[in-house]
């Protein structure tokens, strides 16, 4: 009998993922890091902030925004740890995309979504336009997942005109990978206002994320 291969630890399913060649290659790795992801990446021992940092920050914006009861999707929402964050704030109706399966399965058993979709972020979305009041994106924009296009114009284009998309880009492939000059280009097109803050990702890790919100003006 052929010995057990053990399974790859968190460091280096996350590895894996930002040098995927391929969605289909990006999907399988999440696909089996699902069942541990949790346990690994969302303890405390691993200091993953950038979850909670995004809900603060798309909940103060729904504060000064008026807004109640508001409608959010969450976007690559994985294991669902954004919406559980989400959730502990007010009332809402949370939907959640991803592109694994047994990612969206542990994001079901959290209970707090109303919806959960199975979707490339890289393809366009299929939802209506100004759908939700609040779109969020956390740990998604990053090496080897999703690249700025269409993946920006989406997230806005089924958000609510004054509605808010806020995301993480991890900061070493903002310029590099374009999303600096889509988020210009957007604002100069006179869709958008943005504000742009740098934020641990991983606290002790090394890891920064450009934390964007994208206040939507007018429909794309
Ligand atoms: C690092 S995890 C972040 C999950 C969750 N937002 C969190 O903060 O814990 C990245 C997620 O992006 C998803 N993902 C990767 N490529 C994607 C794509 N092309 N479209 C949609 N989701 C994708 C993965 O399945 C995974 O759930």
């Amino acid at each position: 009998m052929s010995p057990a291969i053990p399974a790859p630890a968190p460091a280096l399913y996350l590895n894996q993922a930002r040098n995927s060649p391929s969605v289909q290659e990006c999907m399988s790795i999440y696909d089996k890091w699902a069942a541990t992801y949790n346990d690994e990446v969302g303890d405390e021992a691993q200091n993953y902030v950038a979850p909670v940092l995004v809900a603060q920050a798309a909940i103060k914006f729904e504060k000064s925004n008026g807004a109640a009861n508001s409608i959010i999707l969450d976007a690559g929402c994985g294991t669902g740890l954004v919406g559980q964050a989400l959730s502990i704030a007010q009332p809402k109706a949370i939907d959640g995309i991803d592109l694994s399966v047994p990612m969206l399965d542990i994001a079901r058993d959290t209970g707090v979504y109303r919806d959960l979709d199975q979707a490339d972020l890289n393809q366009p979305i299929n939802k209506p336009d100004g759908t939700y009041d609040t779109v969020v994106c956390v740990g998604t924009f990053t090496l080897g997942h999703v690249g700025p296009n269409p993946a920006l114009r989406e997230l806005l284009r089924v958000t609510k005109t004054q509605g808010v998309v806020v995301a993480t880009i991890l900061d070493e492939i903002w310029i590099t990978h374009g999303f600096k000059d889509e988020v210009a280009q957007m604002k100069e097109e006179g869709l958008v206002n943005s504000s742009e803050e740098l934020i641990d990702y991983v606290k002790g890790h090394g890891d920064k994320a450009v934390l964007l919100i994208l206040e939507k003006l007018s429909q794309v």
